[in-house]
This record gives structure tokens, C-alpha cells and sequence, in this order.
């Protein structure tokens, strides 16, 4: 995408965000972070799983406009998604579902993706799991 504005889904998402808020321990089964290293933005991701599938997830962003409509959407993706598949939503799905984010914005989209894969493991290594094509170690 090369736009050089946001998207009316983007700021449908940045000005009515899904699923924001921290979830309360006794509901959240994991949690997990990412940080974006070119602007110093954070974002932490909850989820509760039952049966390997996330039954709620919500989001907590300290970030720009794109951040906040990228953790908004990655969570409506994710919500209902078995672990595996939600593991493998990537930035470039998160961008697309939101009808692209300006190029200068793309590496926003990274913090969604990197923070729901930190959680996903995070859940697997508190409950002593392994997923196939979900690595534990760090790389
Ligand atoms: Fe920091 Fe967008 S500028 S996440």
C-alpha cells in the first residue's frame, strides 16, 4: 500500500476502538508486550483461552493513531481464532483488513502482530505447551 493517509477504517478504529483496556487477572490467561524500537511505542496484548482458542483478547497501547487502529484490529481478528492460527496473523493482514496504512506508518503495524505472538507464547510457556510451528525460544 502506498497511501499517504489513513484509511476510513483506520480511523474508524483509532476513534472507536475494539476491545481496549486491560483484562482483569482472574480473566486473562496470559499476557505479552512489544515495543517498537523506531518510536519508542509499546503495546501489551491479553487473551483467555479455552481449548486452544481465544475466547476474549483485549489490548492496552501507549502508541500513535496506527497503533491504536492496528491493536484494535488484530484483536477482532484474533478473537475466536484457534492459537496457531491467530500466531500466524501477520502486519500485512492487520494493514490490509484496516484498507492499508501509509507507508511511513507500516512499521506500526508490526507492534499488533509482535505483541499477539508474545502473548501466544507467553500462554504456551506458562501452561508448559508446545504448538507445532510456534517456536518458544527466543531467536
Ligand atoms: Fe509508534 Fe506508530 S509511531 S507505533
Amino acid at each position: 500500500m502506498t497511501e499517504d493517509f489513513y484509511s476510513e477504517k483506520v480511523m474508524e478504529h483509532f476513534q472507536d476502538p475494539k476491545n481496549m483496556g486491560e483484562m482483569e487477572d482472574a480473566d486473562a490467561d496470559a499476557v505479552g508486550e512489544a515495543g517498537n524500537p523506531v518510536c519508542g511505542d509499546m503495546m501489551k496484548i491479553y487473551i483467555d483461552v479455552k481449548d486452544d482458542i481465544i475466547q476474549d483478547i483485549s489490548f492496552k497501547t501507549f502508541g500513535c493513531a496506527a497503533a491504536i487502529a492496528t491493536s484494535s484490529m488484530i484483536t477482532e481478528l484474533a478473537k475466536g481464532k484457534r492459537l496457531k492460527e491467530a500466531y500466524h496473523i501477520s502486519r500485512e493482514d492487520v494493514a490490509g483488513e484496516l484498507d492499508g496504512l501509509p507507508d511511513a506508518k507500516m512499521h506500526c503495524s508490526n507492534l499488533a502482530s509482535d505483541a499477539l505472538k508474545e502473548t501466544i507464547k507467553n500462554y504456551l510457556r506458562e501452561k508448559g505447551r508446545e504448538i507445532e510451528g510456534i517456536p518458544l525460544e527466543e531467536e
